[in-house]
């Protein structure tokens, strides 16, 4: 890109843009201006050929470069500028990386009575505590974010060099604007610097002999690493930033000051909210960055068997509902074998944001102390549900009877995925619920307590989540509302009302709730997922010498489809151990190698084996013959279409899989191998894991972060049973 790079600066930051242009191929040479000063550091980079040249001259080190990035303190800068402007040439690409950018604009404006066009403020977010040439990495800013703050007057041409140069530094650009950049990182950097210097200061003078530091462990070293970093460059910070510091640290110390009086009031149970409050934002801050930051390919060997006794984790379905109702009961509800995957986590998360005391998990131990029907309370911000369908839709119809609005976010996933299903019902009901015009999420649902109205509701769709919605509106309506279902699908929501002493009436296809009096806490044992056991049946079925038990498994009827679909097929299936465990069925289930065959599935197996379909497909590519799936148009609006994805996949590994409108036409046949891409759909990426055992090649699955929904720990198990896959961060 560039001819000659300089670097006015070497230190952590200069230094690392140096070594990663290089790497890079970005520019052709570098050179480096330091003062007299830093003479040292200058003479390491040169030793360590992080640049090519160095001067303690600047028109020297500047001439004939076509891109200088000054990359001193920002207090220094202003200086640095004056001494530019001599040699200033208006082709040349200049940017700077401090952490402020109010302070640089306003020095660059002042000497150059305006912002020269092909200066691009610019701030790389990937700092650390250490400082020199010698902290210098080649691979800082990669998947780092680098803030551009253009002014008015920056050059589009500039601002496009600058954007091709950080993105082949390996950075993602932004851009924000300037009084924002700092107010912003007045907040998130600025002010967590001076708390962690003035907490060592406090502590260090106490602790002139050492006695306080000696026990000092994980939380005061996390706490207080960034009070390692270079004081000068700190100092420039703080005085550049002022204006947006000194009204934060007045909040901050306010806030210390609520929570000093919260113990001397002896105040438990509101110092415990203001914890809870800030652990869960934390908590939903980590998830959504991690969602657009992170990762995970899988990469599976071909060949291997399942062998072993396993237990998956728990379902899916039962663990939201077993937080739903036990949040909304009268009385404290402890859970066993909770599944502790991100879908499951996201509604813990959102009834705490509703003031509701839950403790756990621990080992798959929740315990929720309910509030009773009436007794949530208003959300504080956005409920973030991530990738979690069964979250948003069962809250929309619970929310819809409250007495207060909420908002209801999630990742990219679920902000595709069609919500006027339960808008469209709850309206009839009188709910208020504002969507995007699409009908997606962002949800707004304004309460409307006492203003529902029962229905009947014809489903046009076979869907538990909305049958459920409006079951869990109907405790908040006048009058019955009942709901018909065009084929049976999960009754989890029935049979758990039952177990909380809230029975709904079933009729044939129609179920029936009106609000009988409180829901009554009770204790759940929630059984191993079928849906996870499904990745089991199907990767031991084709995997030859596999002889696998899965224990302790739900077998509730309206979820066992890939059973009888797996059975059809001339799978070796036997239930042990069967009975029933807090209102649901439950059994051990072994699961043998077998020849499959391709079948034509039986269309009134689809509602129950909706998300099994995915791994059904990978069993149809080593089955014998024609395998024929109709009538299961949903899957196309599932985490991901999974029509088209798994056809897409199996097409990639050499399988003849057809898509159809509403289905799959595969011919069983040899699995080869390459890399598939889930689209973030963890049943996509557990397929094509299984789908290995059968493979003549290494299969590497991209975008598996998401597996962590439905089932932590999957490549853990299944490397312990026999699968060869690992996973790595991309
Ligand atoms: C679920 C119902 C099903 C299923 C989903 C979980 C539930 O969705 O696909 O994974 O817990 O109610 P639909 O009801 O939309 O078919």
């Amino acid at each position: 890109m560039f001819n000659k790079l300089c670097i006015i600066g070497v230190g952590l930051i200069g230094g690392s843009v140096a070594r990663a242009a290089r790497e890079n191929n970005l520019c052709t040479t570098i050179s480096a201006y330091g003062r007299e000063q830093e003479l040292d550091n200058l003479q390491q980079a040169l030793a360590l050929k992080v640049v090519d040249s160095y001067s303690l001259d600047l028109g020297e080190a500047v001439a004939d470069a076509d891109c200088v990035i000054i990359a001193t303190p920002v207090g220094a800068m202003p200086d640095i500028f004056k001494q530019l402007e001599p040699y200033w040439s208006d082709n040349v690409l200049y940017m700077d990386a401090g952490s402020t950018k109010g302070s640089v604009v306003t020095a660059l404006s002042e000497l150059f009575s305006g912002m020269p066009a092909n200066f691009v403020p610019a701030h790389p977010i990937a700092g650390a505590e250490k400082s020199g040439v010698d902290a210098s990495l080649v691979d800082l800013f990669e998947g780092k974010r680098v803030i551009f703050t253009p002014c008015v007057q920056t050059g589009d041409n500039f601002i496009q060099q600058a954007t091709r140069f950080w993105q082949g530094l390996g950075s993602t650009v932004s851009y924000m604007q300037i009084e924002q950049h700092d107010a912003v990182l007045a907040a998130t950097s600025h002010l967590p610097h001076i708390m962690a210097f003035a907490l060592v200061d406090l502590l260090g003078r106490k602790d002139e002999q050492g006695d306080i530091f000696k026990y000092a462990a994980g939380g005061f070293k996390d706490f207080t690493r960034i009070a390692s970093s270079d004081p000068t460059m700190w100092v420039d910070i703080c005085m550049a930033n002022k204006q947006h510091i000194i009204p934060l640290i007045e909040q901050f110390c306010s806030e210390l000051d609520d929570v000093k009086q919260m113990l001397q009031g002896s105040q438990a149970q509101a110092l415990h909210n203001t914890f809870t409050y800030a652990r869960n934002a934390r908590q939903r801050f980590l998830d959504q960055h991690n969602n657009m930051t992170q990762s995970i390919i899988f990469t599976v060997q071909p060949g291997g068997h399942l062998q072993g006794e396993v237990r998956v984790p728990g379902d899916k379905s039962i663990s939201h509902r077993s937080i739903m109702l036990g949040s909304l009961a009268e009385g404290v509800t402890h859970v066993t074998g909770f599944l502790e995957g991100d879908d499951a986590l996201a509604t813990l998360r959102a009834f705490q944001a509703m003031g509701v005391q839950i403790e756990g998990p621990v080992d798959g131990k929740v315990t929720i102390h309910g509030v009773g029907l009436d007794g949530l309370q208003a959300p504080k911000e956005p409920i973030y549900l991530g990738n979690s369908g069964t979250s948003m839709r069962l809250l929309c119809g619970l929310l819809a009877g409250q007495k207060f609005d909420a908002v209801l976010t999630g990742d990219k996933s679920l902000s595709g995925r069609p919500m006027r299903r339960v808008i469209d019902p709850l309206s009839k009901m009188g709910a208020i619920i504002e969507s995007t015009e699409n009908g997606t999420a962002p949800l707004t649902i304004r309460g409307q307590s006492g203003a529902l109205q029962g229905i009947h509701y014809d489903m046009p769709i076979a869907s538990a989540q909305v049958k459920s919605c409006l079951l869990l509106a109907g405790l908040y309506a006048q009058g019955e509302t009942s709901v018909t279902e065009p084929a049976p699908t999960r009754d989890h929501t029935e049979r758990m009302l039952s177990g909380f002493a809230h029975p709904v009436k079933q009729k044939g296809n129609q179920v029936t709730i009106s609000r009988l009096g409180p829901l009554k806490a009770t204790d759940i044992e929630v059984p191993s997922d079928i849906s996870s056991a499904a990745f089991f049946l199907v990767g031991a079925s084709i995997a030859a010498n596999s002889d696998l038990t899965l224990k302790h498994v739900g077998i509730n009827p309206t979820r066992t489809g890939v059973i009888n679909i797996l059975q059809l097929m001339g799978a070796n299936i036997e239930l042990l151990n069967q009975c029933t465990v807090g209102g649901e069925p439950v059994a051990d289930i072994r699961v043998r190698s077998a020849t499959l065959k391709g079948i034509v599935i039986p269309e009134e197996f689809v509602a129950l084996a909706i998300d099994e379909f995915p791994v059904l497909f990978v069993a149809a590519a080593c089955a014998e013959g024609t395998t024929i799936l109709t009538g299961a148009k949903e899957l196309r609006v599932k985490e991901s279409d999974r029509i088209q994805v798994m056809a897409d996949g199996l097409q990639i590994l050499g399988v003849d899989a057809q898509p159809t409108e509403d289905g799959m036409v595969i011919q069983g046949g040899k699995i080869g191998g390459g890399t598939v891409v889930s689209h973030g759909d963890h049943r996509i990426a557990m397929s094509f894991a299984m789908a290995a055992l059968r493979a003549s090649e290494t299969i590497i699955i991209d975008d598996c972060a998401n597996v962590n929904t439905s089932f932590p720990g999957f490549v853990t198990l299944t490397a312990q049973l026999g699968l060869n896959i690992g996973s790595k961060e991309a």
